[in-house]
């Protein structure tokens, strides 16, 4: 199975994303069984949008892009995975943008990871060099079951820059990932994938499909990397 993880991050709101929603389906993206395309929307889009999107029937799942670590309870305004499992399959948790932006520690992501899992959502899990050791110890620690998650390399460099890492790199990288969990997850790549070097990435041995940031938001483009997957 390949994985094409689209992140919008905090962009479209819902009319925007409907818009998003009729440009691909005029695209007719080749969705073939061996390739598993997520979408990774606001909050605000996830119900409404998936409406649309079983009308049209394409085969896109669409999934969330964080998950509180607290169970249900008094915490205004945040959104737990038991809301979550309503609505989603998939969650990333631990992007570089919240642990940058909002101090998420390796502890706190392996906790909502946890949820997750509790909640039967798969957790996308993203790595980066300075912590990816520390981070597979706390989700070994926490009893995160390795096995369910979908793991994500993703170089701070390359997000949201155009610098795109070398591919033998990235495999060295997903490696490295596969082999600290037991060979038993998808590793992906993520990181100024593009349509000019998906297949570069989708080439390398050790990596199971991409998660697209800025090409994503761009219907054209993100039909093209689901093409020339
Ligand atoms: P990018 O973002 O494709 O814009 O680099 C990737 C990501 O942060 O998920």
């Amino acid at each position: 199975m390949k994985y094409i993880v689209g992140n919008w991050k905090s962009n479209q709101n819902l009319t925007q994303s409907f818009l998003w929603l009729d440009d691909l389906i005029a695209l007719k993206p080749k969705i073939t069984p061996d390739k598993k395309v997520i979408l990774c929307l606001p909050f605000t889009d996830i119900a409404t949008f998936n409406q649309k999107l079983n009308e049209s029937g394409l085969p896109i799942e669409v999934a969330a892009q964080n998950v509180s670590h607290m169970a249900p309870g008094k915490h205004t305004g945040e959104i737990n995975a038991q809301m979550l499992s309503e609505l989603v399959s998939y969650c990333i948790v631990g992007h570089h943008e919240r642990r940058a932006d909002f101090a998420e520690t390796s502890d706190v992501v392996a906790t909502k990871a946890s949820f997750l899992l509790e909640n039967s959502i798969t957790p996308i899990i993203c790595l980066d060099k300075p912590y990816l050791d520390q981070q597979i110890k706390s989700l070994f620690t926490q009893g995160v079951e390795v096995s369910k998650c979908i793991f994500v390399y993703e170089p701070a460099s390359a997000i949201g820059t155009g610098n795109s890492i070398d591919p033998k790199d990235a495999n060295h990288v997903a490696h490295q990932i596969s082999f600290l969990t037991d060979y038993l997850s998808p590793v992906l790549y993520g990181g100024s994938v593009s349509p000019d070097n998906i297949k570069s990435y989708m080439d390398e041995p050790n990596i199971s499909g991409v998660l697209v940031g800025t090409d994503s938001l761009n219907p054209t483009l993100f039909a093209d990397i689901i093409n020339a997957t």
